[in-house]
């Protein structure tokens, strides 16, 4: 009898169990319906953000919708180039401070956009070109993802590189002029700047698998493949009124190729697919571990950048629109989780934090050897752990086809790239000769390349050979 009870007793122990085990799922099913945008992203790890102005924090409704619905801001325009410096080496990070004070205050993470685009730069960039504007670019992202090192989710690197159409090429622009490593370099400037920040390239048409996003694929593959430092892509995504049917499989290409993907500008035409389409977008992102977070353009229709599209998730009272119902509910089915927050992507040696070691060895004062028909000086822009040289080749009394410069890098120091001109080597001495469109230079004239570099020190006067 005993032994009959206890087995009683076990089954009913048992039978407890499994019906208490039961109602806690249940519960903790339906405590998993969240109900703002935020809460149900990050049920799967991932982000819901939104594009704001700091002139908009206290505006209502636009407010009481941002701090409920989202743990994520993008600035939309306040850490754009014109905005962050408005006139050469003079920076306004005001209203990205602003920003993500009220980000942090909330706990949302922040998203950086933009540091290099051919758009929404300030008038002076827009003057420039050649080394000057390669030495502005990698100044600009020096500073701007310096002063805001360690504070931003993911920077949006590089903004709309690649031209529209099937051609897959790069699409023309100041920047781009300056040579196609350009979008390398901002890279590896943003790695140093600020080694914690997912490094993303950022771009729109891409919301399928077409041209302009294979080019992009493409150069993704190259990057890894070099080790040029890239974490994400950004599919901007300002959609119309259908979604291209391998929207989720150009995502899952670009994940396949272990970098992050994120839906970064997205709004949609408003008509009878809106907010169907809300739900695609967002199931597909859910559907791939990968893609980490989505960031609508704005909050409320009537601040939409899309004049009378009306593409955002709330009208301009605030209310939650059909959209936003079908965004949520789709959070709220769950998908694939993110996979773990992988270690800080791996760095090439951070910017010490400790003042440069003080220089010993003195730029050497004596004039550099006779070279030949041509000498060389050099300039240096440096920052704790880099810098950037730009050298400047001057022709004799008579004019030269070609140009070699030996200088020498300061011990410890390593060149990572160069422009205007052919390398050989990165340590110790280095040789730069000119490429095919700067050999020629006429008497007396001047033509500049340059280079960037880890480490500290100066270099001393190279030497020059005319060709
Ligand atoms: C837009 C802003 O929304 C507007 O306020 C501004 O006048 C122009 O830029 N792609 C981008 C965004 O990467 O920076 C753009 O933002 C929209 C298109």
């Amino acid at each position: 009898m005993k032994t009959v009870r206890s087995v009683r007793t076990m089954v009913a122990f048992a039978a407890t169990i499994v019906l208490s085990t039961a109602m806690a799922v249940a519960v903790a099913n339906s405590a998993s319906a969240a109900s703002t945008l935020g809460a149900a992203a990050a049920e799967s790890g991932r982000y819901f953000g939104a594009a704001t102005n700091s002139f908009m924090l206290n505006r209502q409704p636009h407010a009481t919708v941002l701090n409920r619905e989202f743990n994520s801001i993008v600035a939309e325009n306040e850490m754009k180039w014109y905005h962050t410096e408005p006139n050469q080496n003079q920076f306004n990070f005001t209203a990205g401070d602003q920003l993500i004070a009220h980000a942090r205050a909330r706990g949302m993470t922040v998203r950086g956009h933009t540091l290099v685009w051919h758009s929404q730069q300030p008038q002076w960039a827009r003057n420039m070109s050649g080394t000057a504007l390669r030495n502005a670019m990698i100044n600009h992202i020096n500073r701007v993802a310096g002063h805001w090192r360690g504070q931003i989710h993911s920077w949006d690197v590089v903004n709309e590189a690649f031209a529209d159409g099937g051609s897959g090429a790069r699409r023309d622009s100041n920047l781009q002029r300056t040579g196609n490593d350009w979008i390398e370099v901002a890279f590896r400037t943003a790695r140093a700047a600020d080694p914690n920040a997912k490094l993303c390239y950022n771009d729109y048409n891409t919301d399928g698998i077409n041209a302009k996003s294979t080019a992009i694929y493409n150069m993704v593959r190259d990057f890894k493949s070099r080790g040029v430092p890239i974490d994400c892509v950004g599919l901007q995504s300002h959609l119309g009124t259908s979604l291209d049917p391998t929207y989720q499989q150009n995502i899952q290409r670009f994940a396949d190729l272990g970098v992050d993907v994120q839906i970064t500008e997205l709004d949609i035409l408003q008509g009878s697919n809106q907010a169907n389409m809300y739900g695609q977008v967002t199931r597909a992102c859910l559907a791939v571990a990968r893609c980490t977070g989505i960031t609508v353009w704005g909050v409320l229709d009537p601040d939409s950048w899309r004049t009378g599209a009306n593409p955002l998730l709330f009208d301009g009272n605030g209310n939650k629109k059909p959209a936003y119902d079908a965004v949520l509910n789709a959070l709220n089915a769950g998908g694939n989780p993110t996979p773990p927050t992988s270690a800080p992507p791996a760095t090439t040696a951070p910017p010490a934090t400790t003042a440069p070691p003080a220089t010993t060895a003195p730029p050497a004062t004596t004039p550099p050897p006779p070279g030949g028909g041509c000498s060389a000086t050099v300039s240096m822009n440096s920052w704790n752990g880099g810098f950037v040289a730009t050298v400047r080749v001057t022709a004799g009394p008579a004019s030269i086809n070609g140009w070699r410069v030996r200088l020498t890098v300061p011990s410890g120091a390593s060149v990572t790239n160069a422009w205007n001109a052919d390398r050989s080597g990165n340590t110790g001495a280095v040789d730069f000769t000119n490429v095919s469109y700067n050999g020629q230079v006429g008497a007396g004239q001047s033509t500049e390349f340059g280079f960037q570099a880890s480490g500290n020190g100066s270099i001393p006067t190279p030497g020059c050979t005319a060709s």
